[in-house]
């Protein structure tokens, strides 16, 4: 396990014209488009309960708890291997935790079934791409809503009584996230033609397919330069005011966690290390310590 690529906790300074917490004077272009300080932070949606997840005599999780409030945007931070998409692996039941439990929407479950999840409100996006590149973007993005096609696949095949309404019901919703994600030049384009960048959109795209309640984005804008970020921490925000999302975030460049999160949950080594307002976790020594790789 390595800290080395891990970026220092105080190098913070706002990167983003979308700097949420402290508007600059007049606003930004992003500010033009957003509402600030408008949303409603609700209710407890997801609890994570005493987690612990081991691989062999690896100890990828011990004992973390933290929850995540309807409408918020919940970071999950730390350096590398620290436990993060492990984390969200357990949230959607990609693995099965050895002690815990997580309590979504007031139903408590000890192992969370990935496509049960997804049925509850759940989508998430993946560290490592999971799209089909040889496929276009309008069809990857409608893979997403294979959950909500309800006619029978002979139906579907022939395009014929409901199925030919409901496909061009579900056309109409891609359509939409795809106006919304700004990429209609693409919509043809097959996904491993396109930048990275845009892929990364894409794979937003076919979460948002899935109208989730809860959009887990495990390094979203992992590997972007400055404006393609700008652009992809633009619509994280759009999608968390305009559709209310609760989002789950894992992110390792400190100033778009800073800039966009609500409220930060930090790992290290599989343990929980600090919990709190964005400036909370920024100035504890804990983390701080984490970060600059000598707490161990
Ligand atoms: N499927 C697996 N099998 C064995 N070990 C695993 C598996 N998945 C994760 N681990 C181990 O669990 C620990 C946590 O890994 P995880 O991928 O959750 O970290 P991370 O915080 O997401 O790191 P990064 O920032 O590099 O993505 C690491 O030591 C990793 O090697
Ligand atoms: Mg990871």
């Amino acid at each position: 396990m390595s800290h080395e690529s891990s970026q220092p906790v105080q190098a913070v300074e706002p990167a983003l014209p979308g700097h949420r917490r402290a508007p600059p004077p007049g606003g930004s272009a992003l500010h033009e488009v957003k509402s600030v300080g408008a949303k409603r932070i609700g209710d407890v949606i997801l609890d994570v309960n005493n987690i612990s997840l081991s691989f062999g005599g690896v100890k990828a999780l011990s004992d973390i708890s933290f929850n995540v409030k309807e409408h918020e945007i919940r970071a999950i931070i730390g350096p590398n291997g620290a436990g993060k998409s492990s984390m969200l692996n357990c949230i959607n039941g990609v693995y099965t935790p050895q002690q815990g439990s997580i309590t979504f929407r007031g139903q408590t479950f000890k192992h969370m079934n990935s496509h049960q999840v997804a049925v509850m409100g759940v989508a998430r996006t993946f560290q490592n791409l999971a799209l089909f590149k040889g496929m276009s973007v309008l069809d990857n993005i409608m893979s997403g809503r294979n959950l909500k096609i309800k006619s029978n696949l002979l139906l579907q095949a022939l395009r014929i009584g409901p199925a030919q309404k409901e496909e061009f019901e579900h056309r109409e919703a891609v359509e939409k996230i795809i106006d919304f994600l700004e990429i209609q030049a693409y919509r043809k384009t097959p996904v491993g033609q396109l930048p990275y960048g845009l892929q990364k959109r894409v794979d937003l795209g076919r979460a948002l397919a899935m109208e989730p309640q809860v959009l887990l984005l495990d390094e979203p804008m992992a590997g972007m330069n400055v404006e393609e970020k700008q652009d992809m921490c633009r619509f994280v925000l759009d999608v968390n005011d305009e559709f209310g999302t609760t989002v789950v975030l894992i992110e390792h460049d400190m100033g778009v966690v800073m800039d966009i999160s609500d409220r930060v949950v930090v790992l290290d080594y599989g343990k929980k290390i600090g919990d709190g307002s964005p400036d909370d976790v920024r100035n504890n020594p804990d983390v701080i310590k984490a970060y600059l790789g000598t707490s161990h």
